[in-house]
């Protein structure tokens, strides 16, 4: 009891809604979003999303925070408070967050180093054929970057919930969002002509990403984009990875937990469709339709430089600004990856937040050198169960999202649903008088819809079913 007194707790909901929507908002938005909806029916596969984020996403997120507020524990140790025999839940979903962080620490160097590039101007040598695979299999300085990136993530954590979290979110989220409105309105203006003479708008690559395609729409195709809409909504919200626990638990009580729900969810849902206004117009003025077909770390640190270099003299300082932005977007989400750790080994062994962080680094660390290894001097390429290509980092992300995040997912549904009952939650979320609105959905949703939805998931991340 003494000890859930002396948990931190955020300064108020706007602090928590912008850690939270730190988290969400990360290299999934940027990368992934903008490819799956231009390749899947432009506004249908909006639509689709919309939808579920007001249905499935809307569930999921609602239940982890307030696990998190209800037992005031990190994700390792809430579950079992629960109900003891789960405990093992909270095992599995702390360790998605360790084996997250070292690649995502890796990602984040990259991403500093582009920024540098653009910051010194050259930007003309980043766009250059082979620049990032030169870049990611040289020795020292994926390794270097990765260590810049983890410390500063380390550093935050290390100053705490408040001094910490709350207040670099607080910073960089509205940050962020300016630097995404401000490129995408420069995104809808540009225009340019190939050496065919043809010439492509901003403007007509933004219809192309919101104007619904139905052409050749099969029952198959439409089953395509509800799987990925799903799936990125899923990967989007940083569930079933303890994030939205641990920050749940640092939410005072007298908090309105459903609207700051739909805040973070808003936030997030604004951003990637922004990201999409901001890359796909771009993408389509100086590459056309087969530019669209980039996404991931190729989009990001291969087409995209292409796109400014293309853009002349503002290329430059249009380069520098969206690295930042996405700086911004990457250290708000590892920092939550972090904590979720961190609050768990607090809770779980009794440490100090100051000997957590330290502990963390290192196993960061440590995962972090093996996966720079893993482009280099351990270089191998294997084939995944679902026919992916692999290397070290490929293969921590493998089992992390595709396998044991639906997995944790999928029990924590079976557990609220079933064991405890939903009650638990909408009577946490309700505990201050504000009225949970959805919550015959909600029911319906943590029982029967969601479980069924996250296995058809599964299966398909594991290569089981290929729709
Ligand atoms: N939710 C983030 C995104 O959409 C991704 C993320 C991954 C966040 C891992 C935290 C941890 O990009």
């Amino acid at each position: 009891m003494e000890k859930e007194k002396n948990r931190h707790s955020f300064s108020g909901s706007i602090g928590f809604v912008l850690a939270a929507a730190g988290s969400a908002v990360g290299l999934g938005n940027i990368w992934r979003f903008p490819y799956l909806a231009a390749k899947d029916g432009g506004g249908l596969f909006l639509v689709i999303y919309l939808i579920l984020a007001l249905t499935f996403g809307f569930t999921l997120l609602t239940t982890e925070i307030a696990i998190g507020r209800k037992t005031k524990q990190s994700p390792l140790t809430a579950y079992g408070k629960l109900k003891e025999k789960w405990g093992f839940l909270g095992i599995l979903a702390c360790l998605v967050p360790v084996i997250i962080m070292p690649y995502y620490s890796v990602i984040g160097g990259w991403v500093v180093k582009y920024l540098l590039a653009y910051l010194t101007g050259q930007g003309a040598s980043a766009a250059a054929d082979g620049y990032f695979t030169g870049y990611i299999t040289g020795t020292a300085e994926p390794l270097i970057f990765m260590v810049v990136f983890l410390l500063v993530v380390a550093v935050i954590i290390y100053r705490g919930v408040n001094h910490g979290i709350e207040s670099f979110s607080k910073v960089l989220m509205p940050l962020l969002l300016l630097m995404v409105v401000g490129i995408a309105a420069f995104s809808l203006t540009i225009h340019a002509t190939d050496e065919s003479g043809v010439t492509r708008s901003g403007l007509e690559g933004f219809w192309i990403y919101v104007i619904p395609s139905f052409k050749g729409l099969t029952v198959k195709g439409f089953f395509t984009v509800l799987l990925d809409a799903m799936g990125q909504l899923f990967f989007s919200l940083s569930v079933a990875m303890g994030i939205m626990i641990a920050y749940g638990s640092y939410v005072k009580d007298d908090a309105n937990l459903v609207k700051s729900i739909n805040q973070i969810e808003i936030f997030d849902t604004a951003v990637a469709f922004l990201a999409g206004v901001m890359i796909i117009p771009a993408v389509y003025t100086f590459m056309g339709r087969e530019g669209m077909e980039a996404s991931g770390p190729s989009l990001m640190f291969v087409s995209l430089p292409k796109v400014f270099s293309s853009m002349g003299r503002i290329g430059n300082l249009i380069g520098a600004l969206f690295f930042a932005m996405v700086l911004f977007a990457a250290l708000t989400s590892a920092v939550s990856v972090m904590e979720a750790v961190v609050s768990s080994f607090m809770d779980q062994f009794h440490m100090s937040r100051a000997k957590a962080t330290v502990l963390e680094a290192l196993i960061a660390l440590a995962g972090g050198v093996l996966v720079c290894l893993g482009y280099n001097k351990l270089y191998f390429d294997i084939v995944l169960p679902n026919g992916a290509h692999a290397q070290v980092l490929d293969i921590m992300d493998y089992i992390s999202n595709n396998c044991l995040m639906p997995l944790v997912a999928i029990g924590t549904c079976i557990l609220i649903g079933w064991v405890v009952t939903p009650k638990t939650i909408i009577e946490e979320a309700e505990k201050t008088g504000c009225k949970f609105g959805r919550k015959q959905l909600y029911i319906v949703m943590i029982r029967f819809i969601a479980p069924a939805l996250l296995v058809i998931l599964l299966l398909k991340s594991i290569g089981i079913l290929t729709i």
